[in-house]
């Protein structure tokens, strides 16, 4: 019997050709903590899993994320829990429960880490996914919205990625959401028997998600419908243009959507994606906006808050497909092939003592034919070998070849270390 990974999930291997190869993930993870650092956003670490009613609540009881997509299950004392289908709702519990607002009005948290959904897996869309999200706690500001947004467009550019739209709208607060439902609720009840079965039943449970319908005719029919933006309140509305002249003034290229409601019901006033255009259909690299009422809505202190995740497969995926620069993967300086047994002892203290100057180092304890060594430094991407045997002891020297060049050098064993480690730090400055 063979076993084999649940659908929607993958590994992250160092041998993995494409997206899914640890070096590439480890390199977009650190670009994404020091991106947060330069902002002053610290890293919050919560469990995968937390109790049900959190995210029921949090993310709301009609969303597709808790009816049809989470992860829940009785524990053996019987009480519910989900894996986290996203981050924003621990993060706000974290928040409330440690009472963190006690030691500080203003607090800026980010996270790494994996997020589980039943969705119907295809390219870009996984069961286990990954994000980077960041959530500003405590600023209802305008500017505090344009920092978040900032932020991405800052990573996306350390990252290589281009051909990026930001689309961005205001859902209002729960003032103007409610005369627009009205006005919405009465336009497409004249066309409901025309609507996509999926849309009927969003016209009773949670009409504004109508609007981000996949469907043509739902499309076609949203056309004529009044715009979310003509029933913004004042606030609202004063709130919602700050953020486009900011992000003018930035130069960030944004383009307003008056159809962008989001999937989570937390939401008010900004919300925003930024799509590349290089994916498919999940085309959606990051979703985000400001939920000035969660933090209250949990329990906690009334603090507005905004922020956002990126799922870390579509930038992958987007840089791969962009052709963005990597690092290369790691892979040892030296290369030690010792020919024999009377060279091993020797060969040994070197190795350990190369590691412990932190020089990358390595070595393959199963006897080999020398050229069956050097394949496997070349495989392993080895910058030098070094070739000793019973020959080059007794003469006391080795046989050092630049894995590149293909030249080699004899060295002294007595001046080998030194040797070494000048060639190492002289590379590590190049
Ligand atoms: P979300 O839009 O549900 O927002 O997810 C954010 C991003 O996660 C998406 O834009 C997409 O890149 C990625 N993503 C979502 N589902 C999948 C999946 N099944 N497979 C692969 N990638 C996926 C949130 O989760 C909010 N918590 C964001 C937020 C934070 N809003 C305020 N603060």
């Amino acid at each position: 019997m063979q076993y084999t990974l649940p659908k929607g999930v993958f590994d992250v291997l160092p041998e993995g050709k494409d997206w899914n190869r640890s070096d590439h993930w480890q390199y977009v993870e650190e670009i994404m903590r020091q991106t947060a650092h330069t902002y002053g956003f610290k890293e919050i670490r919560t469990p995968i899993f937390e109790k049900s009613e959190l995210f029921i609540r949090a993310v709301g009881e009609v969303t597709d994320v808790v009816t049809k997509e989470m992860y829940t299950f009785l524990d053996k004392a019987d009480r519910s829990l989900s894996l986290r289908p996203e981050g924003t709702a621990a993060v706000m519990r974290s928040f409330i429960e440690n009472r963190l607002e006690t030691i500080n009005t203003f607090h800026k948290y980010f996270y790494i880490g994996p997020m589980f959904r039943y969705e119907r897996p295809q390219a870009g869309r996984y069961r286990q996914f990954h994000h980077f999200g960041a959530e500003a706690i405590g600023n209802g500001s305008p500017e505090q919205d344009v920092e978040i947004i900032d932020m991405l467009w800052e990573l996306y550019r350390r990252l290589g990625l281009q051909d990026l739209t930001i689309l961005i709208n205001s859902v209002g607060d729960a003032s103007s959401r409610l005369a627009y439902k009205t006005a919405l609720s009465k336009y497409l009840h004249v066309h409901f028997q025309e609507l996509s079965p999926e849309s009927q039943v969003r016209f009773s449970k949670n009409i504004l998600r109508i609007l981000d319908s996949k469907n043509d005719q739902d499309q076609k029919i949203l056309e004529h419908a009044p715009s979310l933006r003509d029933y913004l309140n004042e606030e609202c509305q004063t709130h919602f243009n700050r953020v486009l002249e900011l992000l003018t003034k930035l130069k960030l290229p944004y383009i307003v959507n008056s159809k962008l409601v989001r999937g989570l019901d937390y939401y008010n006033k900004t919300v925003f994606e930024i799509t590349a255009n290089a994916l498919g259909a999940q085309n959606a690299i990051v979703g985000g906006g400001r939920y000035d009422g969660l933090i209250a809505d949990l329990g906690g202190p009334s603090l507005p808050s905004v922020g956002f995740a990126t799922g870390i497969e579509r930038v992958l995926q987007t840089m791969i497909h962009q052709k963005a620069a990597f690092p290369p993967a790691p892979h040892p300086f030296l290369f030690i092939i010792s020919l024999g047994k009377e060279s091993l002892d020797y060969c040994l203290t070197l190795l350990y003592q190369l590691r412990h100057l932190q020089i990358p180092s390595e070595m393959d304890f199963g006897s080999k034919k020398i050229q069956q060594s050097l394949q496997v430094a070349n495989h392993l991407g080895a910058t030098f070998c070094l070739i000793i045997g019973e020959t080059e002891l007794s003469l006391q020297k080795g046989n050092l070849k630049n894995m590149t060049s293909r030249e080699n050098i004899e060295i002294p064993l007595s001046e080998l270390t030194s040797y070494i480690m000048n060639l190492f730090f002289l590379s590590q400055k190049e």
